[in-house]
C-alpha cells in the first residue's frame, strides 16, 4: 500500500491517477471538510486528517510501505501572521509529523515533494541540487518553509528513514482541480481575462514529469538525495507563445515593465494584507520570481535516474482540455481552434473531471 498526501491538489491529483493506472494501491490523506472532487471516481482508501495531528498521520500510515508527501501550503505572499503560522504547521510540523509516523511505522521510502524556491538563487548560472537556500536572501515564508521541510527531511535520514527530495518547479498540467496560479492564469487568458502580463521567466515542470520524477525518485533516487525535476525554462513571452497557439486567443496588449508591477503589487499587497483569501495574479512574490529568471539544471535526475523531461506545449494543452471539460474555460471562445491530444481529451471525459 502506498499513502499520498495532498491528492487533492494539482501534484498529488496526477501523481495518484497515475499510481493507479500502473495497478498500485493507493491510500490518501485528505481533510473532509474541503472539497474532494479531484478524487471522484478513484479507487483509493481515504485516511481522513490533518498533516498537523500526529495521530492522524499515525493512522494514515500503519500498514504503507512507501509515502509521496506532496502535500504542502503554497503561497506567493508575504502574508499576515496567521498565513505565516499556517504556513509553517502545515509544512515544516505536517512534514515533521508525518515522517516522525513513518519512521515509527518503518516505512521503506518517503519522496517529499520540494521546491525550487528552497534552492540557491545563481544569477551567472542554472542553480543545482548543491545550491544551498540563502536565508538572507528576499525570500517569501512559503520558501523558508519548504527550506524548512527539507532539514525535517534530512534529520529523518539521519535517523535511518530513507527520505529522497523531489524538487518541482512550477507546475502545468491536467487535473488542476482547485485551480493553481498557472492553471488560473491559462484560464483567464482563455476567456479574455488578462488583461495585461509582466515580462521575465521560469522554469517550468509539466505535472506529468513531476509525477515521473516521484516514481523515479521512489525507485532509485539516493536517501538524503534532492533531485531538481524541470522540462523546460521559459519566458513569459514564450509561454504566452505557446497559450495562443492552443487557445487561438491573443496575449493581452498591455505588457508591464517590472518596476512598475512591482511597486504596484507591493501596494495592493499592503491594501490586503489581512485579506491573504482574496486572489491576486501579480504578488510582489510572484513578480519577483518572474523578474529573477530563474533556471534550473536537472542533470543529476537525468544521470542518476534518467529522468528524461517531455515539453510544456503538451502540458499547457493537457491543461486546457482539462479546462474546457470542466467548464471553465469556454469552449465557444475557443472551438476548433485548439489542437487537445486525443489521450488527453479521452482520459480527460473518461474520469469524468
Ligand atoms: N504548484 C507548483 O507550481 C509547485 C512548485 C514548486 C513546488 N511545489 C510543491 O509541490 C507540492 C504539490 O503542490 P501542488 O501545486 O499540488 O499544491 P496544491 O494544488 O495547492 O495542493 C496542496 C495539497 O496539500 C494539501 N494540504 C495542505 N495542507 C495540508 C494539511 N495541513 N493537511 C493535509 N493536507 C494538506 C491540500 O489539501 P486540501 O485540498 O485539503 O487543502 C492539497 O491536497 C507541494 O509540496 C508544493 O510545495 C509546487
Amino acid at each position: 500500500m502506498l499513502l499520498v498526501t495532498g491528492s487533492t491538489g494539482h501534484l498529488g491529483a496526477n501523481l495518484v491517477r497515475r499510481l493507479l493506472d500502473d495497478g498500485q494501491r493507493v491510500r490518501v490523506l485528505v481533510r473532509q471538510q474541503n472539497d474532494l472532487t479531484a478524487l471522484d471516481g478513484l479507487d483509493v482508501e481515504k485516511a481522513y486528517g490533518d498533516l498537523r495531528d500526529l495521530a492522524a498521520c499515525r493512522n494514515a500510515v500503519a500498514g504503507c510501505q512507501r509515502i509521496h508527501h506532496c502535500a504542502a501550503l503554497v503561497s506567493t505572499l508575504a502574508g499576515n501572521r496567521k498565513h505565516r503560522r499556517d504556513i509553517f504547521e502545515c509544512n515544516v510540523l505536517g512534514t515533521r509529523n508525518l515522517l516522525r509516523a513513518a519512521r515509527e511505522a518503518d516505512v521503506e521510502r518517503v519522496v517529499v515533494t520540494g521546491s525550487l524556491s528552497a534552492v540557491g538563487h545563481t544569477p551567472d548560472r542554472p542553480c543545482n541540487e548543491d545550491d544551498l537556500f540563502n536565508p538572507f536572501e528576499p525570500n517569501l515564508p512559503y520558501g523558508f518553509s519548504k527550506a524548512l521541510v527539507e532539514h525535517e527531511c534530512w534529520k529523518a535520514v539521519a535517523e535511518g528513514l530513507p527520505v529522497v527530495v523531489a524538487v518541482s518547479c512550477a507546475i502545468l498540467g491536467p487535473n488542476d482541480f482547485k485551480p493553481s496560479r498557472m492553471g488560473r492564469t491559462l484560464v483567464d487568458f482563455a476567456n479574455r481575462r488578462l488583461r495585461a502580463y509582466v515580462p521575465g521567466g521560469f522554469e517550468f515542470v509539466s505535472a506529468r514529469d513531476m509525477v515521473q520524477g516521484h516514481l523515479l525518485a521512489m525507485d532509485r533516487g539516493r536517501p538524503g538525495q534532492r533531485y531538481i525535476f524541470s522540462t523546460q525554462f521559459l519566458t513569459v513571452d514564450e509561454l504566452l507563445g505557446i497559450f495562443e497557439q492552443v487557445t487561438g486567443q491573443r496575449r493581452p496588449r498591455l505588457r508591464l515593465p517590472g518596476p512598475l508591477m512591482s511597486g504596484i503589487a507591493a501596494v495592493v499587497d499592503q491594501a490586503l494584507r489581512f485579506f491573504p483569501a482574496v486572489p491576486r495574479r501579480f504578488t510582489p512574490g510572484a513578480v519577483r520570481l518572474l523578474r529573477m529568471q530563474r533556471r534550473a539544471d536537472c542533470s543529476r535526475a537525468k544521470s542518476e535516474l534518467g529522468y528524461q523531461p517531455t515539453s510544456i506545449a503538451d502540458a499547457v494543452r493537457e491543461a486546457h482540455a482539462f479546462f474546457v471539460t470542466r467548464g471553465l474555460i469556454m469552449d465557444s471562445l475557443t472551438a476548433g481552434t485548439v489542437p487537445v491530444p486525443k489521450s488527453a481529451a479521452a482520459s480527460a471525459a473518461a474520469r469524468k473531471i
